[in-house]
């Protein structure tokens, strides 16, 4: 939220907890209709989560497909070894960590959609007490 800080600091906290309880319900509800999940809020934030619940549906459809956790291990390298042979000169350790790490996010999520470890979970309530 933009000039949360002094935002707070002018209002009574009564004020700024009214306020913050409408601000999150509306997103809250965006996120929600859009298929999103939050994850968590923070202060003034909200963490959405609807990466994992895309990345999870596309790891239970990876199952049917006939994918298992070897096929992701080579598909992984071979992504790096591409990237190198590819970017040639522009190849570097960042752009590799950046794939690695990308791909182990999605991996993560496809994982757990694969082995149904994690549903699909409701929003918590977003209020906030003082
Ligand atoms: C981070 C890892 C991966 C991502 C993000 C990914 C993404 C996708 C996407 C978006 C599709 C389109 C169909 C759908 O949405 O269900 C797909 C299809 C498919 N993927 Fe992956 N994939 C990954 C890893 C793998 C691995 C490791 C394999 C096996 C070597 C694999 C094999 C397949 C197959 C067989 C299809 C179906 C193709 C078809 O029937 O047209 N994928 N993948």
């Amino acid at each position: 939220m933009r000039n949360f800080t002094p935002f707070v600091e002018g209002n009574m906290a009564y004020d700024v907890v009214h306020i913050l309880n409408r601000f999150f319900s509306a997103l809250g509800e965006a996120i929600l209709m859009n298929n999103g999940l939050i994850y968590q809020y923070v202060g003034d934030e909200i963490v959405p989560k609807n990466v994992a619940l895309g990345f999870r549906e596309l790891g239970r459809r990876h199952t049917n497909y006939g994918v298992s956790e070897g096929h992701y291990l080579l598909v992984r390298k071979v992504l790096v070894d591409t990237l190198k042979a590819r970017l040639k000169e522009s190849y570097s350790d960042r752009i590799r960590l950046a794939w690695e790490r990308m791909f182990d996010l999605a991996f993560k999520y496809m994982k757990e959609g694969a082995t149904g470890k994690k549903q699909a979970r409701t929003a918590p309530k977003p209020t906030v007490v003082v």
